[in-house]
């Protein structure tokens, strides 16, 4: 197969790499020159463990190749996948189709034979119908077909979940296009990975629903979590009673500072609108949004109970501010609502991130970046564990906290004990729903 794959970004580059090492010729096209000249010389413009190296090996078998020309990437392609950004619509929280109509429209004025035009970004159910519209309106005599492709990896593990999937979904409308999308999946459907073949609305609809569900489990943990701090109990116990139920699983049971990151802000506020729109209200997914937006304020407060009901003055440690561990992803992560809050409050922040620097520096002024977690503690009045990257779950307390001005630590990922810490010197530990 020959493939063109528009936006070479988390989703984009991850799909065309992966897809190239099934055997396909992939060309990523994106609009970025900086990320095309990057990905010309080898380099990966994002941090995904394992993909610079599997990426080399498919440029060097020649089956990879990047470019900013549509055309070139067009040439004798039998699918054009569109994994271009849907973010949150200014104004409205719907999800932003300009990206997804403009590479469709480019795609139908380029092609020049028949082509299936597959949506791999996240799209509000009609999307793909809107897409067949608007290529059959910029050129009325291409043949083609449209696809559902939605994505499910997750950053951080994404060449594993492109490789070896849950399932894959694929909404059609022909059984032509049908074929095409089978073979382009034919490496996972022979080793039996299950591929989900169904109607354009029903792919749609299966990615917003999953994204939900797991935002609404990750609150609702959250939310039981909150109780047992009031109540007595130990949320991590009740996760592990709760998720051991196979009904339920222990996956997404974790109770954290709330969710962030590029994709759930982003999906659960595009269907509760489209709920809205279509005067079927989501109502669970509304209260999934709103509670989570509590969670985070409510952490605010934890951290200020923890500098004595004052940041003013204090010096406090971060450790992590991606919005989960191994990703350089910055998109809507709890430390972006937490840390101004601390600044606006007269605290003086440090930051240490394994992979957050490059993108945080932008988003989060006024704090300081450091290179360890020993450095940021020295002489500070609290430290917090936003983002449980591995680097920070074995620290010496005791080194930290002898060196600390007030030995105080805000747990938020539940990844100590409260008797080690204080064991280790800590006067105080908090952590999450215990
Ligand atoms: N990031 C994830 O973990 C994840 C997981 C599943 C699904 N998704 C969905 O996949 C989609 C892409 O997400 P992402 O995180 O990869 O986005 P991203 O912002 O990292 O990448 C998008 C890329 O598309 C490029 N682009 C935009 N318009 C273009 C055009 N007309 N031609 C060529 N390039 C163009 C941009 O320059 C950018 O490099 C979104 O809909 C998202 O919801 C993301």
């Amino acid at each position: 197969m020959k493939i063109a794959m528009i936006g070479t970004g988390y989703v984009g580059l991850v799909s065309g790499v992966c897809f190239s090492d099934f055997g396909h010729d992939v060309v990523c096209v994106d609009k970025d020159p900086a990320k095309i000249e990057k990905l010309e010389r080898g380099e990966v413009p994002i941090f995904e463990p394992g993909l610079e190296d599997l990426m080399a090996r498919n440029v060097a078998a020649g089956r990879l190749s990047f470019t900013l020309d549509l055309a070139e990437a067009l040439e004798g392609a039998d699918t054009v996948f569109i994994a271009v950004g849907t973010p949150t619509r200014r104004g409205d929280g719907h999800a932003d189709l300009t990206y997804v109509m403009a590479a469709a429209e480019e795609s139908a004025r380029t092609a020049k034979k028949y082509v299936v035009i597959v949506t791999k970004s996240t799209v509000p159910v009609g999307t793909n119908r809107k897409v067949h519209d608007v290529v059959a309106k910029a050129n009325p005599d291409l043949e083609f077909d449209v696809a559902s492709n939605p994505e499910f990896l997750r950053e951080g593990a994404a060449i594993d979940d492109f490789m070896r999937p849950d399932r894959v979904v694929v909404g059609v409308q022909s059984d032509r296009a049908a074929k095409v999308m089978a073979d382009v999946y034919r490496p996972l459907f022979l080793r039996d990975f299950p591929i989900v073949t169904t109607d354009l609305e029903s792919a749609e609809m299966i990615k917003y629903a999953a994204n939900a569900f797991l935002a609404t489990k990750i609150t609702f943990i959250n939310e039981i979590a909150a109780l047992c701090e009031k109540t007595g109990g130990d949320v991590k116990e009740v996760s592990r009673g709760m998720g051991l139920d196979g009904r339920i699983g222990n996956k997404f049971l974790h109770a954290g500072p709330g969710y962030g990151g590029s994709c759930f802000p982003k999906d659960t506020s595009a269907l509760a609108r489209i709920g809205q729109e279509y005067a079927s209200p989501m109502l669970i997914t509304e209260a999934v949004i709103k509670v989570n937006e509590d969670i985070k304020r409510r952490m605010i407060e934890k951290l200020r109970d923890l500098c004595d009901g004052n940041f003013n003055g204090k010096t406090v440690a971060i450790l992590g501010v991606t919005f989960k561990p191994n990703t350089d992803d910055m998109r809507d992560a709890p430390s972006l609502t937490i840390v101004p809050a601390l600044v606006g409050s007269g605290a003086n922040v440090r930051v240490v991130d394994p992979q957050g620097r490059q993108e945080g520096e932008a988003l989060l002024p006024s704090v300081t970046w450091v290179e360890d977690p020993y450095e940021a503690a020295k002489d500070a009045d609290l430290i917090v564990v936003l983002t449980e990257w591995n680097e920070f779950r074995a620290l010496d307390l005791g080194r930290i906290s002898s060196e600390m001005r007030t030995a105080h630590m805000a747990d938020l990922r539940n990844i100590y004990a409260s008797a080690d810490a204080l064991s280790s010197g800590f006067e105080r530990y908090d952590s999450i729903g215990r």
